[in-house]
C-alpha cells in the first residue's frame, strides 16, 4: 500500500496520469446521464411552443432585461406555492431558449402571472408602474407602446428555435406572419391560430388598433406565462396539501 502511494507521490507523470483518469471517470459520471434528459423530463401536456406575437414579446422581454428583476421559477415551498400557484414544472420550460428561471428577484416571480391582471393594467403598469403601485420601484417602459413591433424576420425566429428543439413545424413557420398580426386583431379570424397554439389569448393588447407595437408582443407573451398546463388536471404531489 505504501509503496504504491509513493509512486504517485514522487513521479510526476504518474500523477498527472492518475489525476486525468480520475477527473476523466468523474466528469464522465456527471455528464453521460444528461444525455438522457429527453427521458428524464416528464412531459406534460398543454405545453406548446410560444405562439409568433409570443415569441416576440419574449425576445423583448430577454433584451430590456426583465429577468434581473424577475424570476419565473416557482420553487416547491409551501409560501411559494401559496403566493404564485403550483410550483414549476421542468417541463414548462422546455420550449424555452434560453429559460428564464432567473434567480434574482428585486420584483415577483412571473412564472404564472398570465390572465392575473387584464391587458390595460399591464399598458398602465409598463408604461408607469407607480401608477398602478405607488410603493414600485420598477423602471418605467413608456417606449414599448410607441416602438412599432419588427416583424421582418419572425420566420427566421421560429427557424432558430427549431433548430434548438422546438418543434416548429413548416406550416407554422410559413403561417407566422398571418399568426402574429391575427392574434393583435380581435376582429381577425383566428381558427388556423389557435389550432396551431391552443389557449392563445387574442387581443388588441396595447389598446391601440392602428399600430402593432412592441407592447402588444410583450402583454402577449406576459399573459400566456404559466397557463399552458392545466393544474385542474395535471396534480404535482405537493400542491394538493
Ligand atoms: C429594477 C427591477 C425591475 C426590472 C428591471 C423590471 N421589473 Fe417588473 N417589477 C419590479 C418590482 C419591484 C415589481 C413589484 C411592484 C410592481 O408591481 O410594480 C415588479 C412587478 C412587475 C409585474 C407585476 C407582477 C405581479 O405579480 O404583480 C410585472 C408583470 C412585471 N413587473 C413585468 C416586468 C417586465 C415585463 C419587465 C421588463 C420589461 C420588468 N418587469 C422589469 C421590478 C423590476
Amino acid at each position: 500500500m505504501r509503496f504504491s502511494h509513493a509512486i504517485f507521490e514522487k513521479n510526476a507523470v504518474m500523477l498527472t496520469a492518475a489525476v486525468l483518469l480520475t477527473v476523466a471517470v468523474g466528469g464522465l459520471v456527471e455528464i453521460v446521464p444528461l444525455f438522457t434528459i429527453e427521458t428524464t423530463i416528464e412531459r406534460v401536456s398543454g405545453v406548446r411552443p410560444y405562439s409568433p406575437l409570443e415569441l416576440m414579446g419574449r425576445n423583448i422581454y430577454v433584451r430590456e432585461g426583465c429577468y434581473l428583476c424577475h424570476s419565473q421559477q416557482i420553487r416547491p415551498m409551501r409560501d411559494e406555492v401559496e403566493r404564485y400557484g403550483p410550483y414549476s414544472l421542468a417541463a414548462e420550460s422546455i420550449y424555452d431558449h434560453p429559460f428564464q428561471w432567473g434567480s434574482k428577484r428585486t420584483g415577483p416571480d412571473l412564472a404564472r402571472v398570465g390572465g392575473r391582471y387584464s391587458n390595460e393594467w399591464h399598458v398602465l403598469h409598463m408604461v408607469d408602474p407607480r401608477a398602478v403601485v405607488p410603493e414600485s420601484i420598477m423602471p418605467s417602459y413608456p417606449f414599448l407602446a410607441d416602438r412599432k413591433l419588427e416583424t421582418k424576420a419572425i420566420e427566421k425566429h421560429l427557424k432558430a428555435n427549431r433548430v434548438v428543439g422546438v418543434p416548429y413545424s413548416d406550416e407554422m413557420i410559413a403561417e407566422a406572419r398571418a399568426d402574429l398580426e391575427a392574434q393583435a386583431n380581435p376582429q381577425s379570424d383566428t381558427e388556423a391560430l389557435m389550432k396551431r397554439y391552443p389557449k392563445a389569448v387574442v387581443a388588441d393588447f396595447d389598446g391601440n388598433p392602428a399600430k402593432l407595437t412592441e407592447m402588444d408582443a410583450l402583454i402577449a407573451y406576459l399573459q400566456v406565462l404559466g397557463t399552458m398546463v392545466d393544474f385542474t388536471e395535471v396534480k404535482p404531489a405537493d400542491v394538493k396539501q
